[in-house]
């Protein structure tokens, strides 16, 4: 079950309180990434300042074992969760941060936002939303915590937002990606479930 199961959830419950994470089971935390063996670090480079240190199962992390997307190709071909997130965040987003997560009149740009943002904080926003009382107009970012379409999908959909973010991947739909993982379809058929 990816959303209950992924290693990540464990680094959302050292950096979020347990009490604000609803329905998400808490998982022991995985071990700390270790730097990827030198004969590996040639296929680990990518394009844009967050360089992976461990790739598995087509899923790439930072030395800090948060997720992180791999470029590639002159910045045409993406890893497979850079290209999900596209996916999900039109799906589930755009709405309100607009294309591209370059922001709207309602909602800020993620673009901005994800600079620096460690994926333990964007979990913890995602999952139990957000609220600016002292806005003169009322801003609400909604909890996801119980939407599956979200939840199933949040190390992809701040995966593409780093992207975004880190200057690494422009606007509109990357035009190559990286096959889907088999890992990444049975993880999401149990999760979905
Ligand atoms: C109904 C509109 C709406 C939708 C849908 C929405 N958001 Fe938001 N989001 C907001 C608003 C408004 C804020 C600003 C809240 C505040 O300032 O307190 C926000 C804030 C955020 C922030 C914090 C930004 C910061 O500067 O700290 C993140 C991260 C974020 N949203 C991610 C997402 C993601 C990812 C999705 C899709 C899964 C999403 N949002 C869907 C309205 C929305």
């Amino acid at each position: 079950m990816r959303c209950a199961a992924n290693g990540f959830v464990g680094v959302i419950l050292v950096g979020v309180a347990a009490g604000s994470l609803g329905t998400i089971p808490a998982r022991a935390a995985p071990p700390a990434a270790k730097p990827a063996a030198p004969s590996g670090s040639a296929d680990l480079k990518s394009e844009g300042p967050t360089q992976p240190a461990k790739v598995q199962d087509g899923q790439y992390t930072d030395k800090n074992g948060d997720p992180t997307y791999h470029i590639a190709d002159d910045g045409k071909k993406v890893d497979w969760y850079t290209m999900s997130g596209y996916l999900r965040y039109n799906a589930n987003c755009i709405v309100c941060h607009g294309p591209d997560g370059m922001g709207s009149t309602y909602a800020p740009s993620l673009v901005d936002a994800l600079k620096g943002m460690d994926y333990a904080h964007f979990a913890g926003i995602i999952v139990g939303g957000k609220k600016d009382v002292n806005a003169s107009q009322e801003l609400v970012m909604p909890a996801f915590g119980d939407n599956r379409n979200v939840m199933c999908y949040m190390p992809d959909i701040y995966t593409y937002l780093r992207a975004r973010a880190d200057g690494a991947l422009g606007r509109n739909r990357p035009p190559e990606h990286e096959p889907k993982p088999a890992a990444f379809e049975k993880a999401e058929d149990a999760c979905m479930k």
